[in-house]
């Protein structure tokens, strides 16, 4: 063991020295297990809740420097690969580790966009949903759905039946979205057309009427292509961490996506961005900002879009999210709730609590702006983040299945209930607090 690269410690209930290597700044916390103070003794343990300080995997996906405000996909800098790249190419790269050359890039379109139509079942049970049904509430059913009609899919050992499985529910994510909207319009379903670039056919499965061919606005594709990149991956994140452990017992992979799209729906992960709508309706008018900064200062509200557990900076999709909406207002006019985004940042961010808290607009802060002025209503907005994620959940998961170092994800826990005692017969329970009172 190279001395430089390791830690020794010291138990003081012992007095026993111990020395672990560090490896990329970590200590494994198996490692700590030898340290015991008898034969009884289980064995050191670390208590983590929230994973505030471990990391659960080694992975070569996505680098994040929360500190300094970095996002690297595969190595590559998200500027540069959102001025540059369409979705499906970083699609492509998340899931391969390269980005494609021409002839790859082809290939991987049309095998995406071949495989976009969705069972005729699956419209069926669509309409079995309330109308007003939430569209997360929907994707998660109808993407767990889709492990009934690929039985195979759970044959996930086979790299090939895999592939095959990961090309699946990337096609039918746009379509299974684009379903669950017509669906709340009572509008007639759009089939996909497989000849369109993966956004431009997701809108046009949305907006499509009457009109022989839809035409979608080239500016407004483009943006939604650069906010789906954006999105793609994050390393491990709420609903990453899910699919990783839904997938740890070997589940298929359509059921552990269906986890991982029901953690990304709750507000403090991907359900801020509809949050933030809210909140800016409900601020209304920036003459309103200050009181509601106070209350956020007393604890009463949460700043909603605001904060990150990793970032503690700019979240840097936050600041590409701004120059993409000012491109959209120039084809849509201009959301007026974006001056009250703006105001309320340069407030926030001027001001102690948040600047002692390194509290920084995250991703959420501005999208929901930019897709309400492109025509989505707000409960579409976390199926926006939930479409391109799924790349990146479905290449952590295929990373995880090959990293012969995973098993089921299993975490202990300290327990702090009662201790053994006698079972109470039913005639005879409630009798211990009469005779307290
Ligand atoms: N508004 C006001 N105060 C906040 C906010 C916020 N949005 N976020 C954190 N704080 C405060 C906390 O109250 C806490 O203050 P304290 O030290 O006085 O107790 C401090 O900042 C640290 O916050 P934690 O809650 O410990 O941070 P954590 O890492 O656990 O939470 C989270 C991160 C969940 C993102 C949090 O910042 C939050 O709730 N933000 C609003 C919801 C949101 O925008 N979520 C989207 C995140 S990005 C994504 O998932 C895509």
């Amino acid at each position: 063991m190279d001395n430089n690269q390791t830690l020794t410690i010291t138990d003081n209930r012992t007095n026993k020295t111990y020395t672990v290597p560090v490896t990329h700044g970590t200590i494994r916390a198996m490692d700590l297990r030898q340290i015991k103070t008898g034969p009884e003794d289980f064995g050191l343990m670390t208590y983590d809740p929230a994973f505030m300080n471990t990391a659960s995997c080694q992975s070569a996906i996505t680098y994040l420097d929360g500190d300094k405000g970095i996002l690297r996909y595969r190595g590559y800098p998200i500027e540069q690969l959102a001025e540059n790249c369409t979705f499906l190419e970083v699609a492509y790269l998340l899931l391969n580790g390269e980005l494609p050359t021409a002839e790859e890039l082809d290939l991987w379109n049309c095998e995406v966009m071949s495989r976009s139509m969705i069972h005729e079942n699956v419209k069926k049970f669509m309409d079995g949903f309330h109308h007003d049904a939430h569209p997360m509430g929907i994707l998660i059913s109808t993407v767990a759905s889709l492990s009934t009609f690929y039985p195979e899919s759970r044959n996930i050992h086979d790299p090939n039946n895999r592939h095959l499985q990961i090309v699946r529910l990337i096609a039918k994510m746009p379509t299974l979205a684009a379903y669950a909207y017509r669906h709340r319009l009572g509008l007639p379903y759009v089939y996909p057309d497989p000849d369109l670039s993966y956004t431009k056919n997701y809108m046009n499965m949305l907006w499509r009427r009457l009109e022989p061919k839809y035409a979608a606005n080239e500016v407004l594709a483009h943006a939604l292509d650069v906010l789906f990149i954006l999105h793609a991956d994050h390393e491990q994140n709420c609903s990453t961490n899910a699919m990783r452990a839904v997938g740890s017992a070997n589940a298929d992979p359509f059921s552990t996506a269906a986890a991982a799209v029901a953690a990304l729906s709750g507000p403090l992960h991907g359900g801020a961005n509809e949050e933030v709508l809210r909140m800016l309706d409900e601020i209304g008018h920036k003459d309103n900002i200050s009181s509601f900064i106070e209350q956020v200062k007393e604890g009463k509200r949460k700043l909603m879009g605001f904060g990150h557990r990793v970032y503690k900076n700019y979240d840097p999709r936050a600041r590409i999210i701004k120059q993409v909406a000012e491109q959209v207002f120039a084809v849509t006019g201009r959301n007026p709730k974006i001056d009250i985004a703006i105001e309320l940042e340069r407030i926030a961010l001027s001001d102690e609590y948040f600047i002692k808290r390194k509290l920084y607009p995250n991703v959420d802060f501005y999208s929901g702006i930019i897709y309400q002025a492109m025509g989505f209503t707000p409960d579409q907005f976390t199926v926006l983040f939930g479409i391109p994620r799924t790349v990146g959940w479905l290449a952590q998961w295929q990373e995880m299945l090959q990293d012969s170092e995973q098993k089921i994800a299993r975490p202990r826990q300290i327990y702090v209930g009662a201790e053994r005692r006698e079972f109470v017969p039913m005639t005879l329970r409630g009798q211990h607090e009469l005779a307290m009172a």
